[in-house]
């Protein structure tokens, strides 16, 4: 399929870097430096119009604080998150929950359910309240639609999202252990019905062992392309 302009580039485990067809920088889940399938020229990434987080979990924010400090790209995330983001630093944060969508000139954000939880790694070694788990449609200028699940179980309600957003593109972790598995997210891809589906989230640890071909045979004869990108490898 074709991207009309619009690009997404894989930074490893749940990141993401979406560019819009009119050159807008959207970062997912940013956690590159530490991430161990982060391509080395995107461990310093500078450059961010919006950054989203899916829920507060070290992998998918770990990065968060520094790129918002250096670009000023507000941060969208859960209400909680967003508080606990403005406790170290970060001036522009966009606290939301779920049915909310925010716009950035033409592209819509709205976030959507995740099964999964979101406590954040306190320094002291407890877990703070990080509200819950959530995930993202982002619709861009042009009309693409992108769902990013965020980590997140299979759920029904992956057919409201369907019906509400129609998304063109989704963005499914495959792993195991922590998510969906490909048995589960082949499940998610028959209630979504995405043009393709990028599989994240597998292979940065060794319990995260689902792999793409494992989906791409569960979905056999389905009319979905499995695009099993490398990380830092643009897709358009
Ligand atoms: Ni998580
Ligand atoms: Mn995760």
């Amino acid at each position: 399929m074709k991207l009309e302009g619009a690009t997404i580039t894989w930074l490893g485990h749940a990141s993401f870097l979406v560019k819009s067809a009119a050159n807008k920088y959207i970062v997912m889940d940013p956690w590159l430096q530490g991430n161990p399938k982060c391509p080395v020229e995107y461990e310093n990434l500078d450059q961010a119009d919006v950054i989203l987080i899916s829920h507060g979990h070290f992998d998918h924010m770990g990065s968060a604080v520094e790129l918002a400090k250096k670009t000023g790209a507000p941060v969208v995330s859960n209400f909680e998150i967003g508080g606990y983001l403005a406790t170290k630093g970060v001036e522009n944060t966009m606290g939301m929950n779920k049915g909310g969508t925010v716009a950035f000139g033409d592209i819509k954000i709205t976030m959507v359910h995740a099964d999964h939880s979101s406590g954040i790694a306190a320094e002291d070694g407890g877990t703070i309240y990080g509200g819950e788990a959530g995930g993202f449609v982002v619709t861009l200028e042009n009309g693409l639609t992108v769902y990013h699940a965020g980590d997140t179980n299979v759920f029904s309600d992956m057919n409201i999202i369907r019906e509400l957003y129609a998304p063109d593109i989704a963005l499914l972790p495959i792993g195991g252990h922590f998510t969906m598995s490909p048995k589960e997210a082949a499940y998610a891809v028959k209630l979504l019905k995405p043009e393709m589906v990028i599989p994240m989230h597998y292979g940065t640890f060794d319990a995260l062992t689902g792999t793409p071909e494992a989906l791409q045979d569960l979905l056999e004869g389905e009319p979905v392309e499995v695009m099993a990108l490398q990380p830092g490898v643009q897709c358009q």
